[in-house]
Order: structure tokens, then sequence, then C-alpha cells
């Protein structure tokens, strides 16, 4: 391993690591990549709705790199009780947590502003910002007692810059950017890390989800151009979480090649 790697391993060696959305995409990505970069020598506590899914990822990481140890528990962020019990239900062994990614998040539909359903502006609003808050707020504590610990909270081009048919999703990634700074100003005086990373187009799940499980739909997105893979942005947020103590990559804008803005992408015929 290359001096800057073995930088990075021995800096992640012994963290905890708590991922909310690790079932797929970007929190997936970096589960697999917190191991690597590490050694092996970290604790991953994976968290989603699909418990299943955490399951077959914890039994493929614990294999793939043997000291690492695995805890997948089901979490809906969009739950603010799930989130009380969670964190007072820890199993032991991953308890002490480092490092929380606060990943999950989510967008449905495309509609303009008079035809957005209330249930769609609920559960944007309860899963990328109510629950990162809720979250954050439980974890703070453990961070402040034992004076550092690190926050990767993922954003969005989408918070900074709002388009047409995106209201309510631009309006959560530019609470999680507000969110993220005010805390970033409130812990000046401890050694806790407040990280943003605002992804451009990255292929995961993300627009499935948005067009409803229509998968011709979500393909079209991608027409003519070159997403970002989930391990790109995987690589960011492992990269800013093994930087120096004293370090902060606090705010961090990542596109693919074609894109520029929310919505100026060069597309290939
Ligand atoms: N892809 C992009 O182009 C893009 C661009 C900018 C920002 N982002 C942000 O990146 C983050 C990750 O998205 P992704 O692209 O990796 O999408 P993804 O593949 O759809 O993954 C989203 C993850 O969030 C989890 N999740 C959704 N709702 C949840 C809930 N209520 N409780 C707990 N977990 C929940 C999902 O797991 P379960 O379904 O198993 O619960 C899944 O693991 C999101 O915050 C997204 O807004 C993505």
């Amino acid at each position: 391993m290359s001096s800057f790697g073995s930088a990075a391993a021995s800096r992640l060696a012994g963290k905890t690591v708590l991922i909310t959305g690790a079932s797929s995409g970007i929190g997936k990505a970096t589960a697999y990549l917190f191991a690597e970069a590490s050694g092996g020598e970290v604790t991953l506590v994976l968290t989603a709705r699909r418990v299943a899914v955490l399951d077959s990822i914890k039994a493929d990481i614990e294999a793939k790199y043997p000291k690492t140890k695995v805890f997948p528990i089901g979490l809906d962020v969009s739950k603010l009780a799930e989130i009380d019990s969670f964190v007072e239900n820890l199993p032991e062994g991953a308890k002490d947590i480092d490092v929380l990614v606060n990943n999950a998040g989510m967008v449905h539909g495309t509609e303009q502003v008079g035809e957005i359903l209330q249930a769609d502006i609920d559960i944007m609003f309860q899963t990328n910002v109510f629950g990162l808050i809720a979250l954050t707020q439980k974890i703070i504590p453990i961070f402040k007692a034992k004076g550092k610990g690190d926050i990767v909270n993922l954003g969005s081009i989408a918070g900074r810059e709002p388009y047409p048919g995106g209201a309510i999703y631009c309006a959560t990634k530019a609470a999680v950017k507000s969110f993220t700074e005010t805390l970033r100003k409130e812990l000046i005086a401890t050694r806790i890390r407040i990280i943003e990373v605002d992804p451009g187009q990255v292929e995961t799940e993300f627009s499935v989800v948005r067009f409803r499980g229509d998968k011709s739909k979500a393909d079209a997105v991608y027409k003519g151009v070159e997403p970002l893979i989930a391990e790109d942005i995987a690589e960011v947020i492992v990269f800013a979480v093994s930087r120096r103590e004293n370090t902060i990559i606090a705010d961090t804008l990542v596109f693919p090649n074609h894109q520029a803005s929310a919505l100026i992408m060069h597309r290939k015929a």
C-alpha cells in the first residue's frame, strides 16, 4: 500500500462507522470502501429499511474483509420513534460511533408546485431532513462526550441550484446544507468534523425511486451521458474522513464530466 494509502488506513483503523441508506447506491459503496481503505480494520453499522439486503452485504463484506465486523440493523429514518430506539439499543460493539454518514435520502416525482402529492412532500422531508436531523441530534452527544467524531451529510447539486420539477427535493437538500453549516459553526470549539458532499448525477436506484419503479423513465435520465457511479462518491466520503484530524473537507460538489449545473448537461445524440 502507498504511504498515502497507508496513512489513510491508519487514520481509519479502529473506527466505528454508521451509514444510513447502506442497502444501495452511495451508502452501500461507502460501506465497502471503508472496509477496503482501512485494511479491514473498521466496524460498520449498516442501516436501511431492507434488512435482508443488509444481511447479504454483511456476509459479503465479512467474507472479503475478515477483520471487519458488520452490524446490519433495520432503521427507517422517516420514523422518528425508530431513531430513538435505534440509538438506545445499539448492540455491544456498535455503540461507540466515530463516523456518521447521513446518506439515506430519496426523491419522488417531477411534478411542479400545485400538483405535488402531500404524501410525497411528507416522505421527502421526513426522510431527507427530519430523519437526518433526528439521528444527528442523537449522535452529537456521543461525539461531544469523546470530543471528536465525523458527520458526513449527503447534500446534492439540488440543494445549491433548485430546478423546475424538483421543488421539494431541492428544498430538502437546501435544508440539509443550512443545517450542516450551522452545525459546523456550533461545533467550532470541538474536534468534531462536519462534512458535506454534494453529488451531481450518479446512477444508482435514485431515479428508479423518483419514477416509482419505472426503469425506462429512469434509464432516459442517463441517455447520452455518462453519470458518476456510487463508488465515485464513496471515494470522496472516505477521502474526507481519512484526512488528518485537523483537516475538514467541508463542502464538496462532485459532477460527472458532462455536467456543469443541475440542468446544464452535454448529451451525445
Ligand atoms: N444519485 C444521485 O444522482 C444523487 C445526487 C445527489 C445526491 N444524492 C443523494 O445521495 C444519497 C444516496 O442516494 P443514492 O443515489 O445512493 O440512492 P439509492 O440507490 O436509491 O439509495 C438510497 C438509500 O437510502 C435508503 N433509504 C431511503 N429511504 C429510507 C428511509 N426512510 N429510511 C432508511 N433508509 C432509507 C435506501 O434503503 P432502503 O430502501 O433499503 O431503506 C437506500 O439504501 C441520497 O441522500 C440522495 O439524495 C444522490
